[in-house]
């Protein structure tokens, strides 16, 4: 598929002209990493992860069909407002998101929209909200364009299409549709890959990773010093960015067949080896950054200690941050749950940790839909 098999010719906004959609959709957690891209939004290399389910957005998109219509070159007209709260402060980067998406959706200065929006784990965690945010929100305008043309559109074009406008709003967010573990990025040996849209992992998922944990560890609760989108522009330059890119898609071969043999041993040195080496690009980029945090390392160093004397098969991921994700089989969450409580959550900010579990992408939860009266 490309970018023009995106784009909504057919519409009828009579069809919909007062009402809301409802999406919660979660966060995910990558094994392989996404760090470079290039306009407009395209990944320098693919990468996979894992989608969440305990830490997700809830976003309603309420719409109103502007009663001045035609509408020529007007402005998108949107209110938010996150966690109860009028957000003036986040309008930019929806704007930013409705100007990279209207090609795709040109109905949206057709409404005036009011975005109610809340996450289940606190604002200042940490956690990235971007890709539950982003996704919940492209599956709204979704939901809003199924309600405008509707009958001819499958569950299979939606998600995709889905994927494709929430990866205009951040990257990784285009992983967040649908679960159990997501492709994005061109990939020689993952069939349907595309730089456009997170796609399903086309093999079988080995018993060994089914409900897989995720316990996030809330190291530093504050604001990271440095973004996502000056890191990925900082590989433009980097020294190591071809070799880096070249890794990841090895890992991206090597991790497919480890995940369908069940290979626990290997995951664990896959997925601790990318992100190590995420944090590495950070920290022989220029200008240079490190994001990790005195007590990040300790919790490694814990974790590498458990596992040479238990043999269990637990290990760490990083995003960009200093909070520490422990990974996990589902066989061994006692001994391992025991573990993070009496050994590791001493290092957490407050004793802050959330327990996740591998999920399954968004759901829909409510539409409300009046259509256009006859004489409006
Ligand atoms: O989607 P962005 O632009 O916030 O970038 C996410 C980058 C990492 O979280 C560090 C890695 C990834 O693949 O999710």
């Amino acid at each position: 598929m490309t970018e023009t098999d995106f784009i909504l010719s057919n519409f009828d906004v009579s069809k919909a002209s007062n009402g809301s959609v409802t999406w919660k959709t979660p966060s995910n957690i990558a094994l392989v990493k996404y760090w470079g891209k290039q306009e407009p939004q395209i990944p320098e290399n693919a990468s996979i992860s894992f989608t969440l389910d305990a830490c997700f957005t809830l976003t309603t998109l309420e719409f109103r069909l502007k009663k001045k219509r035609p509408v020529t070159g007007s402005e998108f007209n949107f209110e938010i407002f996150f966690e109860g709260e009028k957000k003036e402060d986040f309008k930019p980067k929806i704007q930013k998101f409705f100007e990279r998406i209207e090609q795709y959706v040109p109905f949206l200065k057709d409404y005036d929209f009011i975005i109610k929006s809340r996450n289940s784990f606190p604002h200042s965690s940490g956690i990235a909200s971007s890709a539950s945010g982003m996704s919940a929100l492209a599956l709204c305008v979704m939901s809003l364009e199924r309600l405008l043309n509707g009958a001819e559109m499958t569950d299979e074009y939606f998600n995709k299409k889905a994927s494709f406008l929430a990866r205009l709003g951040s990257g990784s967010a285009c992983r967040s549709i649908e679960g159990e573990l997501i492709v994005w990025g061109n990939h020689t040996e993952i069939e349907g890959s595309s730089n456009l849209f997170g796609t399903k992992f086309p093999f079988k998922i080995h018993e060994n990773f089914k409900n897989y944990h995720d316990t996030i560890l809330l190291v530093d609760e504050d604001e990271k010093q440095v973004s996502s989108t000056v890191g990925h522009q900082l590989m433009n330059n980097h020294p190591f960015a071809q070799q880096r890119f070249q890794q990841a898609n090895d890992n991206i071969s090597k991790i497919s067949e480890i995940i369908q043999k069940g290979d626990l041993k290997q995951f664990i040195k896959i997925v601790e080896s990318e992100a190590l080496s995420l944090h590495a690009m950070m920290m022989t980029s220029n200008p240079y950054f490190i994001l990790m945090k005195p007590n990040t390392l300790k919790i490694i160093n814990k974790i590498w200690e458990f596992r040479s004397k238990t043999n269990a098969n637990i290990c760490f991921t990083l995003d960009a941050g200093a909070n520490v994700h422990v990974l996990f089989p589902e066989s061994e969450k006692e001994s391992v749950n025991n573990f993070i409580i009496n050994e590791l959550i001493q290092f957490c900010y407050k004793k802050h940790y959330i327990c996740d579990i591998i999920g399954n992408g968004g759901t829909q939860l409510i539409v409300k839909n009046e259509q256009l009266k006859i004489g409006y």
